[in-house]
């Protein structure tokens, strides 16, 4: 086999084997297909697509083009994926709610990327925690604790990591088909049973159109579920954020909020939801109402926030986390109100702006290795629709020093607009699969 017959293959509408698209993810992964290769064969994917059959066997090759991890639990172990947003910090939540729940949870997650924060970034804005643990250790978590988010080690679907970094550059990230195969050859090397995703639309997703997000929504599940994972997809809201916080250590506060007093909020409402769909698909429930409640006691017993400790504990952080949680966060420097501009309802709230606005303050990276500062971000954001008056606050800045906290305020008044009337939009607004 040869890379330049596979990709003659793409170009020209033909379907390669899968067997050929074995070759060529390991070729990737081996370092055996050139950069220039991996390039035309992603715009060759771009420009011509591939079939369902086609997108379900690049899957599974750049899935097996490293290690793929095996359970032997007893029962079948689960996992969400969000294609990313703003606030959005529900798998801080729903690991713990799902293991409290029963449910085994290997969450493999990411890091901040663009606008969007990242659920190891945020787990890691707790002093001590480290999430690259080893393989053995993450086994052991999922053993005694039921859950464990963790950082995917180098050699799982190492043919994505080449790949995405020839499409970053290549103007092909935005193909369906790739996106579709990048997360989940990652997510189906954690050897899961189930699988829920929440794909995000709205000025602060990955997708800003209904359309597109149903478009990917629609090929995520087909993809999964072709794989081999029973898979579904909720589309969600993100034309604001979703919990009231961006940055990494403020959307802990609102985790912690939640898990020692629980109240209804659009965080735990999309994180019932989408735990409950989940348990359904792996036969843990036959109705999503009745696997709510249980996730639901999970929160307000207390046993979703033991197994957040006990997770917290076991990535190197304090022992009894949330025992005085708020005063073990790291606090930054300079923290004040935004005062609205103007009398009015807040109508919209640009959510890839602000994300950038949080990136700039220093708590995402504008280069790869980039150090963060988990202290800053916004918090206290009010929701769209809010009634502020000239003067009032509109959010809470927390920023390094004064220069970044100015930038900080211009950033989110330029990100918000008030207006006379609004009518938010839902926070479900569909489910696939
Ligand atoms: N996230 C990924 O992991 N891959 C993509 O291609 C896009 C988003």
């Amino acid at each position: 086999m040869d890379a330049v017959t596979i990709i003659e293959k793409v170009r020209e509408g033909r379907e390669p084997t899968q067997s050929e698209l074995n070759w060529f993810a390991g070729g990737l992964a081996s370092n055996k297909v050139t950069d220039a290769q991996a390039g035309a064969f992603a715009m060759a994917v771009l420009l011509k697509g591939l079939s369902e059959e086609g997108r379900v066997a690049l899957t599974l090759a750049m899935r097996d083009s490293g290690d793929v991890l095996n359970w032997s639990l007893g029962k079948p172990v689960v996992d969400k994926h969000s294609t990313g947003g703003l606030g959005d910090c529900v798998s801080l939540l729903l690991a713990p709610m799902l293991a409290a729940a029963g449910v085994p949870v290997p969450m493999i997650s990411g890091r901040g990327l663009g606008h969007t924060g990242g659920t190891l970034d945020k787990l890691e804005a707790i002093p001590g925690v480290r999430t690259d643990v080893t393989e053995a250790r993450f086994r052991t978590m999922m053993d005694e604790i039921g859950c464990a988010i963790v950082s995917a080690g180098r050699n799982m679907a190492p043919a994505d990591r080449r790949l995405y970094a020839v499409r970053d550059v290549t103007a092909t990230v935005p193909s369906i088909d790739l996106i579709t195969a990048s997360i989940l050859s990652k997510k189906l090397a954690a050897g899961l049973d189930a699988l829920v995703l929440d794909v995000k639309c709205g000025s602060g997703a990955f997708m800003e159109t209904e359309e597109d997000a149903r478009a990917l929504a629609k090929s995520l599940v087909s993809t999964a579920s072709g794989a081999g994972c029973k898979t579904a997809a909720l589309i969600t809201d993100m034309s604001q954020p979703l919990a009231p916080a961006a940055g990494n250590a403020l959307e802990v506060v609102e985790v912690m909020e939640a898990l020692t007093d629980p109240k209804n909020s659009r965080l735990v409402d999309i994180t019932l939801a989408l735990g409950a769909e989940v348990m359904v698909l792996a036969g843990y429930d036959t109705a999503p109402e009745v696997a709510a409640v249980k996730l639901r006691d999970a929160l307000t017993d207390g046993s979703a926030c033991k197994v957040f400790d006990a997770m917290v504990a076991a990535l190197g952080g304090p022992q009894g986390f949330s025992e005085g949680w708020r005063a073990r966060l790291p606090e930054a420097n300079v923290i004040r109100e935004i005062p609205a501009p103007q009398a009015g309802k807040i109508a919209a709230l640009d959510g890839h702006a602000i994300g950038m606005g949080v990136v700039h303050m220093g708590g995402g990276r504008l280069r790869e290795g980039d150090q963060i500062d988990p202290s800053v971000g916004y918090s206290d954001i009010l929701p769209l629709g809010a009634e502020v008056a000239k003067g009032t606050p509109v959010a809470r800045l927390h920023a390094a020093n004064e220069k970044a906290a100015q930038a900080a305020e211009r950033a989110y008044l330029s990100a918000l607009t008030i207006a006379e009337d609004v009518t938010p939009p839902p926070l479900l607004i569909d489910r696939v699969g």
